[in-house]
């Protein structure tokens, strides 16, 4: 984008601005096509079979945000409300502007901008719908490690935003905010990011706030047994109402990091919590990144060169009986403690076909004896349903509301 066609993007975009007489509560509009930088101008399809923002890679901004419906509102006051959000979902996710856009991103295009929606388990007692209620959204078990904020924890509704551009994010978190209006109400929201697309010389996984590369062994979409894993079937999987085709259940954690703590380790202890070399996520079995670990293999004292409580063994599928999920996470940090600690970590996002076949056996055996846990520290969790994704006219959820 050369200098002067960015100062004559502003400069129609000033006059956009200027012509609708800057009126409080007035639209902005975007009516001049913009050149965009690549990170800008790509767009992920909001239509599909399943919905936007599960797959995708992960992008440098998001917002979480959960509401419980308003006292009095009802089924067709949700299905309305899903109806506006998924219309404003599809316009933002094309770049386009809302009917009362309030301009925040007016000179940004997409930015691989997604908006995904779920539903809690009280969803369904607030709506009457309790027959529709999937199994898999029973209560998560409790873990001996828990430490969760109930103010922060489940809601009726969650929306997950992700894009490219802190702006574009921001955007999409308050349209969707302001289109809740009198039906639901906010009841946590969390801000989370990830490295940004180009900031290092290859696209590479992503690394949390410990500075592990993190995401390595995530099921691939090329995976024979990816669908199966991650996504209810078509009609609805065995145990799941058929309004879940080709939806998927995310958990989510706010999962605190005692940096302090961590930071007063060696490197080679970090590698030896986690069973993967810092420096290039490769196992300690030898390799690269991908190479995968050998959990067999001992050292010259016949010890197991990747500890029997090294976190990337406990986690692993091999010893789990096959237990998986894509983890697409954000890390967060939320300023200081009132210790000066910082509170920062990963808002862990995992998604799976059935939690009783992913998160949840993983996370009984972590919570017994991973290395990682006197590190960690699990604070707020969320289970959503989040229904497939829907054709042009439809809304997301509609199979469940019509
Ligand atoms: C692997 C970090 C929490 C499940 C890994 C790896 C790292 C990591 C660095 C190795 C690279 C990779 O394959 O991605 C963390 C951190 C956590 C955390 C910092 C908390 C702050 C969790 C939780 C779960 C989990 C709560 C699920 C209950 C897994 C799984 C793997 C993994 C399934 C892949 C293991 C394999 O197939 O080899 N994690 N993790 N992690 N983690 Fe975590």
């Amino acid at each position: 984008l050369s200098r002067r066609r960015l100062l004559g993007t502003i400069g129609a975009a000033g006059a956009a601005i200027g012509a609708t007489g800057g009126a409080v509560g007035t639209a902005v509009t975007r009516d001049t096509p913009v050149a965009l930088s690549t990170v800008g101008s790509t767009a992920v399809p909001f239509h599909g079979k399943h919905q936007p923002g599960i797959t995708v890679a992960p992008q440098a901004c998001g917002h979480l945000i959960a509401f419980d419906l308003a006292p009095g509102a009802d089924r067709k006051a949700a299905a309305a409300l899903l109806r506006r959000w998924t219309g404003t979902a599809e316009r933002l996710a094309a770049g386009r502007t809302t009917t009362d856009d309030t301009g925040i991103a007016l000179d940004a295009g997409p930015s691989s901008l997604t908006v995904t929606f779920g539903f809690g388990r009280t969803f369904f007692d607030r709506t009457g719908l309790e027959k529709q209620r999937p199994a898999s959204l029973d209560p998560l078990p409790d873990f001996s490690s828990d430490a969760l904020d109930a103010d922060r924890s489940n809601g009726d509704l969650w929306v997950r935003i992700g894009a490219d551009d802190a702006l574009v994010a921001f955007h999409a978190l308050r349209a969707l905010q302001k289109d809740a209006a009198d039906t639901a109400r906010v009841r946590w929201q969390m801000n989370g990011f990830n490295r940004s697309s180009g900031a290092t010389a290859e696209p590479m996984t992503t690394r949390n706030l410990m500075g592990q590369v993190d995401g390595t062994r995530n099921p691939r979409p090329e995976d024979e047994d990816f669908d199966e894993r991650i996504f209810v079937p078509d009609g609805g999987g065995a145990k799941d109402p058929a309004w879940m085709a080709g939806g998927s259940y995310a958990v989510v954690r706010r999962i605190r990091m005692l940096l302090d703590d961590w930071d007063g380790l060696s490197v080679g202890d970090q590698e030896q919590v986690i069973g993967r070399r810092k420096s290039d996520g490769s196992p300690l079995t030898g390799g690269s990144e991908t190479t995968l670990p050998d959990l067999e293999a001992r050292d010259a004292d016949g010890r197991p060169v990747i500890a029997a409580n090294a976190h990337a063994r406990v986690a692993a599928p091999e010893t789990n009986g096959g237990a998986a999920m894509l983890r697409r996470p954000f890390s967060f940090h939320d300023g200081y403690d009132e210790k000066g600690a910082p509170d920062a970590g990963l808002l862990f996002i995992c998604w799976q076909a059935d939690p009783l076949r992913g998160f949840v056996p993983v996370q009984r055996k972590l919570d017994r004896g991973d290395a990682l846990s006197a590190f960690i520290r699990h604070e707020a969790s969320g289970l959503y349903a989040v229904p497939g994704g829907c054709a042009p006219g439809e809304y997301v959820g509609q199979r469940l509301l019509e």
